[in-house]
């Protein structure tokens, strides 16, 4: 038994590589389904619910009030995240080496998090209205990890100081950042996902 609810869907390409999809606070395992789509068509799909309930929300880890985590939950839960991505790989034969995160919010923070704790699990990350999820000491090294930032310039939850920490903490590990700001807040653009769509084609084989 896998330990998170999921749905995961094998690509329809071959060779494309698996999108680890993790859903806003409140969300489920559907909720991104459709954003893998038009980011790319084919690419095989795993997408876990988060297990926390935050009075009936699912999210992936406690937080102890807007913006502030539960440093040791998170911890815990991202291992846990990172083992269960292990485990999917075996069971449902897809590349270990080739998964890549996309994640909206409370999403984007736990994908932060497991290229922070747990290098080596994703490939890349495409991080929607993503903060700085916990400063590792020491940092890890993720050279040359593909991982794109797209946040809002007017976000009331992110403010511009926290998403140029977070690019300049992941470009500190090593990873290859790329910032995208929108006119937007909180709320996903059409803009977003055409920008992501086309930071993705890197994926591409
Ligand atoms: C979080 O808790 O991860 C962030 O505040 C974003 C959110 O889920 O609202």
């Amino acid at each position: 038994m896998l330990s998170f609810t999921h749905v995961h869907h094998a690509p329809s390409r071959p060779g494309a590589p698996t999108l680890l999809l993790l859903h806003g606070t409140g969300g489920s395992e559907h909720d991104l389904l459709p954003l893998a789509e038009e980011l790319m068509p084919g690419a095989g799909v795993l997408s876990p619910r988060g297990k926390v309930l935050e009075r009936g929300m699912p999210r992936f880890f406690r937080r102890l009030a807007e913006g502030v985590f539960d440093l040791d939950d998170l911890r815990q839960r991202t291992a846990e995240l990172a083992d269960f991505v292990a485990q999917a790989s075996g069971r449902y034969h897809f590349d270990p080496t080739r998964v890549v995160a996309v994640g909206f919010s409370n999403g984007a923070n736990i994908a932060g998090s497991l290229l922070l704790l747990a290098p080596g699990v994703l490939g890349g990350a495409v991080l929607f209205r993503a903060m700085v999820p916990i400063v590792p000491d020491p940092l890890p090294t993720i050279p040359r990890t593909p991982v794109l930032i797209s946040n809002g310039r007017v976000d009331p939850l992110v403010p511009v100081a926290e998403t140029e920490r977070l690019a300049a903490l992941l470009r500190s590990a090593g990873a290859e950042v790329t910032l995208e700001w929108h006119q937007a807040g909180h709320q996903l653009v059409p803009d977003d996902v055409a920008k992501a769509r086309a930071w993705m084609q890197t994926f591409s084989s």
